[in-house]
């Protein structure tokens, strides 16, 4: 029961943390919801830590899982490709996730998960302080924003997350499954890339 007690304590002081490693060690034991029960790795984050885009995803896959690293697999690849297409690197973005370890057979987080790992994603935000955020998916989105609304419904805008700014688009996975909606996709990080370009050269 102490013990319990000391690492609850523990991943409270996430919120003191003043480094992404200093963040991801007090918070990669949590055991705060059910998912750590079939976690093999925490999905922290990767990237540039002082990135002025990061890219927002649902939560950890198989492959993710058991690399302890956002977007290694299949959708990862094409995240990657998507990335390149409007002249990015994954290395001077930082990509994360809703929720840092896989649900069960791939489902969607719940919401309760989501509630509690949320705040880990907001510290995140806080550190690397990025100027643009792109949410991949209904389910980041409508975390993120604080939303329950259909993709369509949300792409095409710029969304305020504090002051910063948040765009839309597909998941990589959805469109692994649905390849007509990558035109979609494309006007979507198009306007992304714009907003990035509109940026003043003290921003980025
Ligand atoms: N899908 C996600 O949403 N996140 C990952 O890290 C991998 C696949």
């Amino acid at each position: 029961n102490s013990e319990i007690k000391i690492m609850k304590n523990q991943i409270e002081l996430f919120k003191t943390a003043k480094s992404l490693e200093e963040l991801n060690n007090t918070i990669c034991n949590c055991e705060k919801c059910d998912l750590h029960k079939g976690r093999n790795k925490f999905v922290f984050g990767k990237g540039n830590p002082n990135a002025v885009v990061m890219v927002i995803g649902e939560g950890p896959g198989a492959d993710e899982d058991a690399q302890g690293e956002p977007f290694v697999g299949r959708a990862g690849q094409l995240l990657t490709d998507i990335l390149k297409a409007i002249n990015f690197t994954r290395d001077e973005v930082y990509i994360a996730n809703i929720v840092k370890c896989r649900p069960p057979a791939n489902r969607a987080p719940l919401q309760s998960e989501i509630d509690v790992c949320i705040q880990f994603l907001e510290k995140q935000i806080e550190l690397i302080s990025p100027k643009l955020i792109l949410c991949l998916g209904t389910t980041a989105a409508n975390a993120m924003l604080n939303k329950k609304e259909t993709l369509g419904n949300m792409r095409q805008n710029v969304f305020n997350y504090g002051a910063r700014k948040v765009v839309v688009t597909y998941h990589p996975a959805a469109l692994l499954r649905n390849p007509n909606w990558k035109r979609d996709c494309w006007e979507d990080v198009q306007m992304f890339r714009k907003l990035y370009d509109e940026l003043p050269s003290t921003e980025k």
